[in-house]
C-alpha cells in the first residue's frame, strides 16, 4: 500500500526520500514521486514504476532543498501513471501533497473546487486535498496550518497527509486519521514515515499521531495539536530494533531470511510470557479470572495469514478454555452484523497493526461492548491504541509481503494467551497445560531441525512443481488450517493457482479437479486423524496425483513421492512446526520461477484502505 516519507532538517532531503522510499518499496507499489522545496519554488518529480526509474531522470539530481516530502503509490483511484502519481500539487504550485488512504467524498469536493475555477490533472481522489487547502488559505486568509487544518475537516475516509508549501518554505504539516504515520525525531532534523524500518536507520525515537493530530515541523522543532489545533503535548517511543534487523543480513531475499529467524522470533515471543512450568504471565493483560469466567465467546478478527494464525488458537481456545471460538475475516465480520455483547471477548491480531478491516472491525466490536485485545508485531501501531488490551509478537520487522514469522510469532503467543486463559480458569488437566508448555519451549530448536534437515528436499520438490498449473493441499482438524495458510503462500508469491481443502471436502467436489500429474500436499500431525486422512490421501493417488507429505507421524507404507519429516509435538501447536516446510517450498517455487518473492505482484504489505 502506499507509503510516505518526509525529511526536514540541515541536510539534503533527496536521498534521504529516496532511501526512505527504497525501505517502503516492501509495501508494494506501483509509482513513486518526491516533492521538495527549492529556491524557485515546489520541484516535483514523479514517475509510472520502481523508485530506481524516479532515480534515473536527470532533474532528479538537482534537488538540493532540505525539506520535502516522497511517496510510493499503490493505485486505487485511478491507474499507474505519472500523473496519478503523488505528490500532486494544487493548480497555484504553492502546496505539495502526499496522501496515503481514501477521500471517500473526493467526487463532491472535486464538483465543489471545479466550480470555483480549480482544474484536475490527475483522476486521483488526492488531488482534491492541495487545492482545497489551497482554497482555504485563499478565501479564509488563514496561516498553513490553519488552512490544512480547515481542508481536513472537509475529508470523509481516511489519510495520513504531508504537506510542503512554497508560501512557508520551512515548513512541513503531517497529520492522520485511520492511516498509519510515524514522526521520527533525529537531532536538529524530523523524520516521517508510513512505518518505522523505513526511517530506522536515521532514529530510533518516535512520535505516534493518533487520529486527527496534527504535527508542524522545522527541522529539529515539532509541534502538536489536536482537531481543533490545541497545543498538545506527545511522549516520544524508542523503538528495541535496531537497523540491521530490518536489513537482509547476506540473504537473497528478506522471505528467506524472515524464514531462517523464527527460530529467534518464536524464542523470544514466548521469553515474554512463559519460562519453565512457570504460569504463563500476560500482565499487560488486566483480565482477572472474574472478568474470563464472564466470557460467552470468542471473536478472533484478522485477515490473510494473520487469520489463519486465528485459525489455530481456535482450537486451542476451544479445547483448553471451552469457550465458543470463532474466527472471522475483518472484511466480513464488519458487514455481518455479528451478535456482539458485554460478554463477548474479541481478539484483533494483525502483523502490521495497521490494516484497515481489521482496525474498523476492532471498533465495531468496541462500540458494542466486546472486551477487546490486539495483538500486533509493531509497538505503537493503530489497533494497539484502538483496544482496551494489546500484547505483541516478538517477532522483530517483517519486510517480505509474503508473512512466516509474523505467523509462527503470532500462533505462539495466542497458544500461550490460550495457557493463560486456562490457567486463570482452571478449565484443563494441569498434565495438558504443563505438557503444553514443554512442547512450546522446545519449539525454537524443532523449527531449527525442520529448516535444516529440509531445506535440500524442499528445493527439489520445488524443482519439481515450479511448472504446474494447480497445487492442492489438503489436511483434517488443525492440518486443514495449515493446508490454507500453505496454499496462500504458494499462490501469493509463485501465481501458481492453489486452493487448499478439508481433506474430507474432497469427494464433494474438489476430487473433480485431480488427474493425472497434478500435485496434492497432504499435511498430516494428529495420529488420532491418520487413517482417515491417508484414505484421503489415497484417493488423489489413485487419481494420478503426485503427492507430497508432511508429516510428523510414522506413515504405515510408503508409496507417496515425497515425505517431509517434521518434528512431534502436541498437534494442537504443530501448524508451527508443519508450516515452515510450506513456506520454504513457496519461496523456492518462486524463485525456480524468477520472480520477485519479496515484492509479489498486486499485493501489498499493509493493507491500510478497505
Ligand atoms: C496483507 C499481507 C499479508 C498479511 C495481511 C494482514 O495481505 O500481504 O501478509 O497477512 O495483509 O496483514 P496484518 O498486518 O494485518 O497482519
Amino acid at each position: 500500500m502506499c507509503g510516505i516519507v518526509g525529511y526536514s532538517g540541515e541536510k539534503q532531503a533527496k536521498p534521504i526520500l529516496v532511501n526512505g522510499l527504497l525501505k517502503l518499496e516492501y509495501r508494494g507499489y506501483d509509482s513513486a514521486g518526491i516533492s521538495t522545496i527549492e529556491k524557485n519554488g515546489i520541484s516535483n518529480i514523479k514517475v509510472k514504476g520502481r523508485v530506481a526509474n524516479l532515480e534515473e531522470i536527470p532533474e532528479i539530481n538537482k534537488l538540493s532543498g532540505t525539506i520535502g516530502i516522497a511517496h510510493t503509490r499503490w493505485a486505487t483511484h485511478g491507474k499507474p501513471s505519472t500523473i496519478n502519481s503523488h505528490p500532486h500539487l494544487d493548480n497555484s504550485k504553492s502546496f505539495a501533497v502526499v496522501h496515503n488512504g481514501i477521500i471517500e467524498n473526493y467526487a463532491d469536493l472535486r464538483k465543489f473546487l471545479s466550480e470555483k475555477g480549480y482544474n484536475f490533472l490527475s483522476e486521483t481522489d488526492t488531488e482534491v486535498i492541495p487545492n482545497l487547502i489551497h482554497y482555504y488559505y485563499t478565501t479564509e486568509k488563514k496561516g498553513f496550518l490553519e488552512s490544512v487544518n480547515r481542508a481536513c475537516k472537509d475529508l470523509v475516509g481516511s489519510f495520513a497527509i504531508e504537506v510542503i508549501s512554497s508560501i512557508f518554505p520551512e515548513t512541513m504539516i503531517v497529520v492522520r486519521k485511520d492511516s498509519p504515520l510515524v514522526i521520527g525525531k533525529g537531532s536538529g532534523e524530523t523524520y516521517v514515515s508510513s512505518d518505522i524500518p523505513a526511517i530506522l536507520s536515521f532514529t530510533k525515537d518516535f512520535y505516534l499521531l493518533n487520529d486527527l493530530e496534527f504535527a508542524t515541523i522545522e527541522k529539529g522543532n515539532i509541534s502538536f495539536y489536536d482537531k481543533d489545533l490545541k497545543p498538545i503535548s506527545k511522549e516520544i517511543k524508542t523503538m528495541e530494533w535496531d537497523a540491521s534487523s530490518a536489513e537482509k543480513d547476506g540473504f537473497d531475499d528478506y522471505m528467506l531470511k524472515e524464514i531462517f529467524e523464527q527460530p529467534r522470533a518464536v524464542r523470544e515471543t514466548i521469553g515474554a510470557h512463559l519460562s519453565n512450568n512457570n504460569p504463563c504471565e500476560f500482565e499487560e493483560l488486566n483480565l482477572s479470572k472474574k472478568d474470563l469466567e464472564n466470557i460467552s465467546q470468542i471473536y478472533i478478527v484478522a485477515c490473510g495469514t494473520a487469520m489463519h494464525a486465528g485459525l489455530v488458537a481456535k482450537n486451542l481456545l476451544e479445547k483448553l478454555c471451552h469457550i465458543p471460538t470463532y474466527v472471522d475475516i475483518a472484511s466480513e465480520f464488519r458487514y455481518r452484523d455479528p451478535i456482539i455483547n458485554d460478554k463477548t471477548l474479541a481478539i484483533f491480531v494483525s502483523q502490521s497493526g495497521e490494516t484497515a478491516d481489521t482496525i474498523a472491525a476492532l471498533k465495531l466490536a468496541k462500540s458494542k461492548g466486546a472486551k477487546t485485545i490486539a495483538i500486533s508485531n509493531v509497538i505503537g501501531s493503530s489497533i494497539t491504541r484502538e483496544a482496551d488490551y494489546f500484547t505483541y509478537t516478538h517477532a522483530g520487522p517483517e519486510i517480505a509481503v509474503a508473512s512466516t514469522k509474523a505467523y509462527t510469532s503470532q500462533v505462539v503467543l495466542l497458544s500461550l494467551m490460550a495457557i493463560f486463559f486456562a490457567e486463570k480458569l482452571n478449565s484443563a488437566e494441569s498434565k495438558i497445560i504443563s505438557d503444553l508448555k514443554q512442547e512450546i519451549l522446545s519449539l525454537p530448536e524443532k523449527i531449527e531441525n525442520v529448516i535444516k534437515n529440509n531445506n535440500v528436499l524442499v528445493k527439489n520438490i520445488a524443482k519439481l512443481i515450479c511448472s504446474e498449473r494447480d497445487v492442492f493441499f489438503i489436511g483434517r482438524g488443525i492440518d486443514y488450517t495449515v493446508a490454507q495458510e500453505g496454499s496462500l503462500k504458494l499462490k501469493e508469491i509463485s501465481y501458481i493457482h492453489s486452493e487448499a481443502y478439508a481433506s474430507g471436502e474432497l469427494k464433494h467436489g474438489t476430487i473433480a479437479l485431480i488427474e493425472n500429474q497434478v500435485s496434492v500436499v497432504s499435511i498430516l500431525t494428529d495420529e488420532a486423524l491418520m487413517e482417515k486422512s491417508i484414505s484421503n490421501i489415497q484417493e488423489v493417488i489413485t487419481r494420478g496425483a503426485k503427492t507430497i507429505v508432511v508429516t510428523n507421524l510414522e506413515l504405515p507404507n510408503k508409496k507417496y513421492d515425497f515425505i517431509v519429516s517434521i518434528p512431534s509435538t502436541s498437534p494442537l501447536i504443530s501448524p508451527i512446526l508443519s508450516v515452515v516446510p510450506l513456506q520454504m517450498l513457496a519461496y523456492y517455487v518462486s524463485k525456480e520461477k524468477g520472480l520477485d518473492v519479496d515484492k509479489p505482484r498486486n499485493l501489498a504489505k499493509s493493507v491500510t484502505v478497505e
